[in-house]
């Protein structure tokens, strides 16, 4: 029996990970697959589903994840409210009793850092798992790409492209603000496919004088509009993250966002050029997966399978290159893949006139 699970905040290709990884267990394998519903909350509370070959038929375009997901529940930093406060247990001996219940062969976690945090302290306790590297932010280590994050890309374009429009017919400064978390992937490859003028990156902190010397220098130039693409993880050189709120439930205990609003509100005082925010926000996560998105989920979901299948576990799978391989849990776990200032796709931004602030 193979369990199999989605972890974390969704993204698009997950169904098509748990439609290759059920297709590819049951068909070369032989093997029962089970799900387990909302991520590991579903591990702790015994809430499961049997997939069969015909629960997974039509799913591969859909968006979401038909098991379900959650991010509040990490099994070893179980929220409990206690008092009308809420307090942490380790309930993880109550997930190892239900994989040892089901008599799991193995497990497929299907998520981002966090989720893989977790796989690793199930490794350590002895579970058989194999992971799959999800999220739109790109910031798994091992991989050179998550699924999901083509899509993402794919959306926050759409949405530049359009704001692009009304940004001409105004002549005003558009920002958007892109989600990432602490890694600006997502707000680079849109911005660079969207032609941003300006793009603020977590890892690289922006002076906001460059920034509006920058829009004031186009607007000399007769381009009386702007697009200034902003990561939610961005932050000027002399300040911090915009917090939207605390999350107690988080790793890190917050949850960003704001600072699409903060950089706006700077760039009409700084120098007076009339500016309008949008935040793309939870529309980055939905929507049907890509053409590459169904690739690389696909080839990630039967590689996973085909890892269980010969007992290989503790690996998650990868890209590299154009392969698909797998590397161990415990070497990616707890890291995060960031854009480093020289990356080559910085470079080429820089040589098409994109500002980073910096
Ligand atoms: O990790 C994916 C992500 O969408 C981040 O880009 C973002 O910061 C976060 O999740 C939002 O999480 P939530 O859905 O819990 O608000």
């Amino acid at each position: 029996m193979l369990g199999v699970l989605t972890a974390g905040g969704d993204c698009p290709g997950l169904n098509a990970v748990i439609r290759a990884v059920t297709k590819t267990a049951i068909h070369d394998f032989g093997m029962e697959v089970i799900g387990f519903c909302d991520g590991y909350y579903g591990l702790v509370q015994d809430k499961t589903l049997l997939l069969h070959r015909d629960d997974v038929s039509g799913i591969l375009t859909r968006g979401g994840t038909i098991l379900g997901t959650s991010n509040r529940y990490n099994p070893f930093h179980w929220p409990v409210r206690r008092g009308g406060a809420v307090a942490h247990e380790d309930l993880s001996h109550k997930a190892v009793a239900t994989y040892r219940r089901h008599k799991l062969d193995g497990l497929v976690c299907i998520g981002g850092e966090g989720t893989m945090a977790c796989a690793r302290d199930f490794i350590n306790l002895g579970l058989r798992i194999v992971g799959v590297p999800k999220t739109i932010d790109n910031d798994i280590t091992g991989t050179d790409q998550t699924f999901g994050f083509d899509t993402a890309v794919q959306t926050a374009t759409e949405a530049i492209d359009k704001l692009h429009d009304t940004a001409q017919s105004h002549h005003r400064v558009m920002v958007v603000e892109l989600m990432g978390r602490y890694a600006g992937w997502l707000a680079l490859a849109a911005g660079v496919a969207g032609g941003g003028d300006v793009i603020l990156l977590p890892e690289m902190p922006y002076d906001i004088r460059k920034v509006c010397a920058e829009l004031e220098t186009r607007a000399r130039r007769g381009k009386r509009f702007s697009i200034v693409v902003v990561a939610e993880g961005a932050r000027p050189c002399d300040g911090k993250m915009v917090v939207a709120r605390t999350d107690e439930n988080r790793p890190d205990k917050i949850r960003l966002g704001g600072i699409g609003q903060f950089v706006a509100q700077e760039i009409e005082a700084t120098s007076g050029l009339e500016t309008r925010v949008t935040v793309l926000g939870h529309l980055q996560r939905g929507g049907t997966p890509t053409s590459y998105d169904r690739v690389l989920s696909t080839r990630f979901g039967v590689k996973a399978a085909e890892l269980a299948g010969h007992g290989k576990f503790g690996m998650m799978a990868a890209l590299r290159g154009t392969e698909i391989v797998s590397v161990p849990i415990k070497s990616i776990a707890g890291k995060v893949r960031k854009v480093t200032p020289d990356h080559p796709l910085i470079a080429a931004a820089r040589s098409v006139g994109t500002s980073f602030g910096d």
